[in-house]
């Protein structure tokens, strides 16, 4: 760890009804990783963009190399070398992946873009990177792991002297991880000044060399990794210690019967001739590497993306799901992983987004039931300890985390009988995380039936009853969770690749 490259000094800033940052101090040195923890809405998205001038704070002082600064905008922080890789994606899902690498700053060959200079660049810096993307792709077109990584890759390609990394590793697999890690261990060695920020403890310790932790928009303290353990952390950031112990065995009672039948399920590339059981009350496992095809298998299941064959029962009966609307009239609920996409509209209320799926419950004659709406909302808001001044609030004004959690109450409200979570703790705190743990426990035992899809193991071998391993598009494994371990997972998860 070298001398302090950037110094933020009792940095404060309040939006309308929400006092995000109390006097805030927090310093980065060059060659060092510095963790940013804290609880879904302590501050950390908004002293980072107070940094990077996204946002203008009401007071406080920032020192980069010396001299106090004050960047007006992300241009402004980027061209100094202070880059942000943001926790939503943002970039352009028409553009392709080249195009949105060097928006606003491509390469010029007469009047017109030097397309061929972009491409060439753009796989030279993958290529560095060891990151495998065609240049040439649209962007809509890669999974959400892919698009992070592209974001990644562009925020290297500046010449940064500090990189801030917003939760970076919440829509990457293990896998990527890993390589993630390996790019962040190379910025260290160049000198460069990393912030990290997750929500995964394991991580904290294996890439961070200290950790400063905030709380409800309050700086509480800065440690050395390496000195402190996981408890001490999670201590500091939610006051009190939080286990995490895998299952040891089913809750599911071995006569519970069928509710969900897949039988030989074909659908587009990544989805072949996949046939499982989902029984009342069960929470399923989905595991496996990113681009194993568990979300395509949802989405097909769910009538989201055509399928090509296969049959599918609910309660014993065949039915044909064509839409999401059909999926939805058979009591199937979708928990997407990419909440901007298909999760929230984020230019709504919390609740009228937590309402949207189950309207026709809230309807006076032709009027919604505004009262009526706000209830159930504040209800949800309540149990999953949403951080938010009111169930007015628009949805984009929430923390990353926050939003999440409104989208879980939007499938809650709807009270489907089969509950399909892709990702569902995806940038979720230590704390509420275990809220939604238990909620889902909570509803299993009520008798609903749950598909939750995950590329945590802890998570995976916390909740599930069963866990299904997928590889490539085809199912390699279905473990009672008394017989899984992380080996045989990650076993059967690899079996088509090696
Ligand atoms: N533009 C905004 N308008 C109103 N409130 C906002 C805005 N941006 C953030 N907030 C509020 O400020 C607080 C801090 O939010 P922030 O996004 O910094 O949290 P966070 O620590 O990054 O959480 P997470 O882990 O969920 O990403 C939250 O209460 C959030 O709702
Ligand atoms: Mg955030």
């Amino acid at each position: 760890m070298g001398e302090t490259i950037l110094e933020m000094k009792q940095i404060d800033k309040s939006f309308p009804g929400v006092h995000a940052l109390d006097h805030v101090d927090f310093n980065v040195r060059r060659g060092e990783v510095h963790a940013l923890m804290g609880e879904n809405g302590a501050g950390k998205s908004t002293l980072m963009k107070v940094l990077t001038g996204i946002y203008t704070k009401d007071s406080g002082t920032i020192t980069f190399e010396g001299k106090e600064v004050e960047f007006h905008n992300a241009r402004e922080a980027q061209d100094a070398g202070v880059i942000i890789v943001h926790q939503e994606l943002n970039m352009v899902g028409d553009l392709t992946v080249a195009q949105n690498i060097f928006l606003g700053r491509e390469p010029k060959k007469g009047f017109g873009i030097d397309d061929k200079k972009m491409i060439e660049d753009s796989k030279a810096l993958f290529e560095r990177l060891k990151i495998e993307i065609d240049p040439r792709m649209k962007m809509s077109d890669l999974t959400v792991g892919k698009q992070q990584m592209c974001e990644i890759a562009k925020a290297i390609s500046h010449n940064a002297k500090v990189i801030i990394f917003d939760e970076p590793s919440a829509a990457l697999t293990e896998k990527e991880i890993e390589d993630l890690f390996v790019i962040i261990r190379d910025l260290r060695a160049q000198d460069i000044g990393c912030v990290y920020i997750s929500h995964r403890m394991d991580e904290i310790k294996v890439i961070t060399d200290r950790v400063t932790v905030m709380r409800d928009g309050t700086y509480v303290g800065t440690l050395i990794t390496a000195d402190s353990t996981k408890e001490d952390i999670i201590n500091m950031m939610v006051g009190r210690v939080i286990y995490e112990d895998p299952k040891t065995h089913s809750m599911c009672p071995p006569d519970a019967p069928v509710v969900l039948k897949v039988e030989n399920l074909n659908a587009g590339k990544m989805v072949k001739n996949v046939s499982f059981e989902l029984h009342k009350g069960e929470i399923l496992g989905f595991s496996g590497l990113m681009g194993a095809g568990r979300t395509e298998t949802a989405r097909a299941l769910f009538g989201a993306d055509p399928k090509q064959s296969g049959t599918i029962y609910i309660n014993g009966k065949e039915v044909d799901i064509k839409s999401p609307q059909d999926a939805v009239k058979y009591g199937i609920g979708y928990l997407s992983e990419d909440r901007k996409r298909y999760g929230v509209v984020v230019r709504r209320s919390i609740a009228e987004n937590t309402t949207m799926a189950c309207l026709e419950n809230y309807m006076s004659g032709v009027l919604i039931n505004k009262g009526a709406e706000k209830k159930v909302a504040q209800d949800y808001v309540d149990q999953l300890a949403t951080k938010t001044p009111s169930v007015d609030q628009l949805v984009v004004n929430l923390s990353g985390g926050n939003q999440q959690k409104v989208v879980i109450a939007k499938w809650l409200c709807k009270n489907c009988d089969i509950l399909i979570f892709d990702e569902p703790t995806r940038g979720i705190d230590v704390g509420a995380k275990n809220e939604i743990y238990k909620l889902m426990n909570k509803l299993a035992s009520e008798g609903k039936s749950i598909i939750m899809i995950s590329s945590e193991m802890t998570e995976i071998l916390r909740m599930s009853d069963r866990v299904i391993v997928m590889c490539e598009g085809e199912i390699t494994g279905d473990i009672d969770i008394a017989e899984a371990t992380q080996e045989n997972i990650m076993d059967k998860a690899t079996r088509n690749i090696d």
